[in-house]
């Protein structure tokens, strides 16, 4: 195993303050900032190697061992349950998974409820907690439309501002669980490059607390 770090960063504009976050901790890689379309960046003097993966992505690339650490959302986390070691919560991408429908909507517990969801397994974690009967729906996308055009009665979604769901007449009805970005590593390489990847948790983690 070489002792290069490999670090799997979600795409777009929460990848990049982590990128910064790492950069802090003295782990910089200044062609990272060049506009290019590479998704693949190293500084062999520092041992680390940045790529870029779909947000959904990085739990897979980390549990696989393809990157050593990697940042992902807690809902990914809950939703696939990927065998990785969760290090640091690192405060940010912070954002709530909820139970959502039409203003007007009441529940009704002799019948059975209609959920949409992108996230199969959390909704059905929660409806076993509360014994509720429910008929999933999985989609990929677009979860909003499925209670206004009756597909079903509520939602299992990310809510962040709230301001989609405003936009298309639904609601909170239910808070299911907090979320925000964290920290995994692969379990082999937690072993193996103990020293490295406890000493990047470790400034990370300071760089959260110094952020509160
Ligand atoms: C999420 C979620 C909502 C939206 C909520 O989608 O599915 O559509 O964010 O954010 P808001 O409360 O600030 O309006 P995301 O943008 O992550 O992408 P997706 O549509 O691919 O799920």
């Amino acid at each position: 195993m070489s002792n290069m770090i490999n670090v799997a960063l979600p795409k777009g504009r929460l990848g990049e303050k982590v990128y910064d976050m790492f950069e802090k901790a003295g782990f910089e890689c200044p062609s990272i900032k060049e506009k290019n379309r590479k998704l693949i960046f190293e500084n062999a003097e520092k041992g680390v190697r940045y790529f870029w993966v779909k947000p959904s992505d990085v739990a897979i690339y980390v549990e696989r061992g393809a990157a050593d650490i990697g940042v992902a959302g807690k809902d990914i986390l809950l939703e696939y349950e990927p065998d990785v070691y969760e290090l640091v919560d690192l405060n940010i991408g912070k954002c709530r998974m909820a139970v959502a429908a039409p203003k007007e909507f009441r529940d009704n517990p002799q019948k059975t409820l209609k959920v949409a969801t992108k996230f199969s397994n959390i909704a059905q974690t929660y409806y076993n907690s509360i014994g509720r009967d429910i008929d999933m729906i999985h989609l990929n996308g677009s979860i909003e439309i499925a209670p206004i055009l009756g597909l079903s009665d509520v939602i299992v979604d990310i809510v962040e501002t709230g301001s989609t769901l405003k936009e298309n007449n639904l609601e909170v009805k239910e808070n299911i669980v907090p979320i925000s970005a964290r920290l995994i590593a692969n379990k082999t390489s937690f072993r193996f490059k103990s020293e490295k990847i406890e000493f990047i948790a470790r400034e990370i983690a300071a760089q959260t607390e110094a952020d509160k």
